[in-house]
């Protein structure tokens, strides 16, 4: 029974990792079964819609490979119970946030998700399982899910039951998911023992070079995946620093990360400046980091990497404040076009992106906000927006401006006083800026956070125009 090959998996989570991988798994292993579930039913219902536009994860590519295996051998559904009995492994993909209140609160994961994941686990599964964590974790978290896996054990002296534990975290990025998911620079595998390794190997090796494959141990596994994060967000907190001084010398943001990226020790990707970092996992993974940091008495290594963070909340509040300065220090009934939501192009997702904070500032100064977003549905907006604090003094709830939602650029932009591109959505780079001249109030002017636009061809329109780290434009 040990040896068994996995011919049916499970994944609890069918959110931005569970769906994604599961469906390329599904597509490159057409004889295993794979079956992903989720509690929320919704969100179930939408993976399983028969209009592929309406599934829950905008991906480039996903719609295509859905459309090849679901019914076949990738099935979405709400059947736990049932799923978790007949996997030979199971990938736990929920969520990890960061909690919101008690001991770590601010900091620390969130590992209700996990926890309920592995009692049902230990419940209802049967024979041998491999239990497989997907989900970005505190290191030593696979120790929690053994114990409560061996403690079910311990009381029922009739089981059939066995377990291997391995870390597999995901290094997929939104809005590339297919992409990393078929071409991965590695996929991570860490356990102890080489059987359950070996096992998953199997399925990688599939369409993955045998030497992009790592194996470590556990805990190297699960710390690799938040330092890799941490890496990656102190990169753009790095070149986000710059850009400021950029602003104040007459030095350009886009020729020094250039310039630098040449560089083979530094390298030329993620070094471009913007409105800082978003997404679901960089500030919560490396909150963790830095909380576990302290956990441990590493004061200096904590400090380190919480600055990452600090940087990254002080330019949002720098893109507010130059916005107000331009617009003669005064949004109050001024109409401001947010052109894109998303936290990045090519994806629907707005968690923790910058446009919420900005969003949010400016409407702490009673501007009124056209927001629009290729992709992004105005209900996710209307959530993020909801009852976010901006943790400005002078708020005051009276003179908050207001916001709607408009798809079509150029209606949000009829009558705006200023326009901010905070996504780099590659519609907004063939904008026509005479008409949106035309449209727009007198001075009107043009944010770019994203250095996407030619800030010439909006200045010849006659609208004034500001780039993020480029001093010729300060
Ligand atoms: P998500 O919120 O999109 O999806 C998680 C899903 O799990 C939700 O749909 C939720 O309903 C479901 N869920 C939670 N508990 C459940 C339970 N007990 N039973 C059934 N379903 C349950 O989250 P995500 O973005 O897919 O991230 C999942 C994990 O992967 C996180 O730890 C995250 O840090 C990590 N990760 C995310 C990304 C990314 O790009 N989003 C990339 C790499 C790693
Ligand atoms: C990131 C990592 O890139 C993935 O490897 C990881 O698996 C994932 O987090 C995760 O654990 O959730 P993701 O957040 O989807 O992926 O997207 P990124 O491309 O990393 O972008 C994150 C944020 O940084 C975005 O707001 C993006 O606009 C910003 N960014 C990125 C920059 O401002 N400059 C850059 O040069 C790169």
């Amino acid at each position: 029974m040990y040896r068994k090959q996995i011919k049916n998996i499970c994944c609890i989570g069918a959110g931005y990792v569970g769906g994604p991988t599961m469906a390329v798994i599904a597509d490159k292993c057409p004889d295993i079964n794979v079956f992903v579930v989720d509690k929320n039913k919704s969100r179930i219902d939408a993976w399983n819609s028969p209009d592929l536009d309406l599934l829950p994860v905008y991906e480039p590519g996903l719609k295509e490979i859905i459309k090849r295996v679901r019914f076949k051998n990738l099935f979405f559904s709400t059947e736990t119970i049932q799923n978790i009995k007949k996997a030979d492994a199971i990938f736990i993909s929920v969520n990890t946030p960061i909690k919101t209140s008690g001991l770590g609160a601010g900091q620390a994961s969130n590992l209700k998700w996990v926890e309920a994941c592995a009692k049902e686990i230990a419940e209802f599964s049967e024979g041998h399982t491999i239990v497989i964590e997907k989900s970005t974790l505190p290191v030593r978290t696979a120790e929690i899910i053994k114990k409560i896996l061996f403690s079910k054990l311990k009381k029922d002296i009739n089981h059939d039951k066995t377990f291997s534990i391995l870390s597999n975290p995901e290094f997929l990025a939104e809005g590339t998911a297919i992409k990393d998911l078929e071409f991965p620079d590695r996929v991570l595998i860490g356990g102890e023992e080489e059987n359950a390794i070996n096992q998953l190997k199997t399925i990688y090796e599939r369409w993955v070079e045998p030497s992009r494959i790592i194996t470590t141990n556990l805990w190297s596994s699960e710390l690799s995946k938040l330092v890799a994060n941490a890496f990656l967000a102190q990169r753009i907190s790095s070149i986000n620093s710059i850009s400021a001084l950029c602003e104040k010398t007459g030095a350009d943001i886009n020729e020094v990360s250039r310039a630098i990226g040449f560089d083979s020790r530094i390298g030329s990707k993620f070094l471009k400046a913007g409105p800082g970092f978003g997404g679901s996992c960089f500030k919560k993974d490396i909150l963790n980091l830095v909380y576990l940091s302290r956990y441990f008495g590493l004061k200096e290594t904590a400090n380190f990497w919480e600055q990452v963070v600090i940087i990254n909340k002080w330019q949002k509040e720098r893109i507010y404040s130059i916005i107000v300065n331009k617009l003669f220090g005064n949004i109050t009934d001024k109409k401001i076009v947010i052109l894109g939501f998303s936290f990045k192009a090519n994806t629907n997702d707005v968690r923790e992106s910058p446009a919420i904070e900005i969003s949010q500032y400016l409407l702490s100064e009673g501007a009124n906000l056209s927001i629009s977003d290729p992709k992004v549905d105005e209900e996710n907006i209307k959530l993020s927006l909801n009852g976010i604090k901006t943790g400005l003094s002078n708020q005051d709830l009276n003179e908050y401006g207001n916001w709607h939602f408009e798809r079509d650029i150029y209606k949000a932009l009829k009558n705006a006083d200023a326009a901010i591109v905070l996504t780099e959505w590659d519609t907004y780079k063939t904008i026509n800026w005479n008409k949106a001249s035309d449209l727009m109030n007198s001075p009107g002017w043009i944010f770019d956070t994203r250095s996407i636009i030619d800030g010439n061809v909006v200045k010849d329109s006659g609208l004034e125009f500001w780039s993020l780290g480029n001093g010729d434009y300060d």
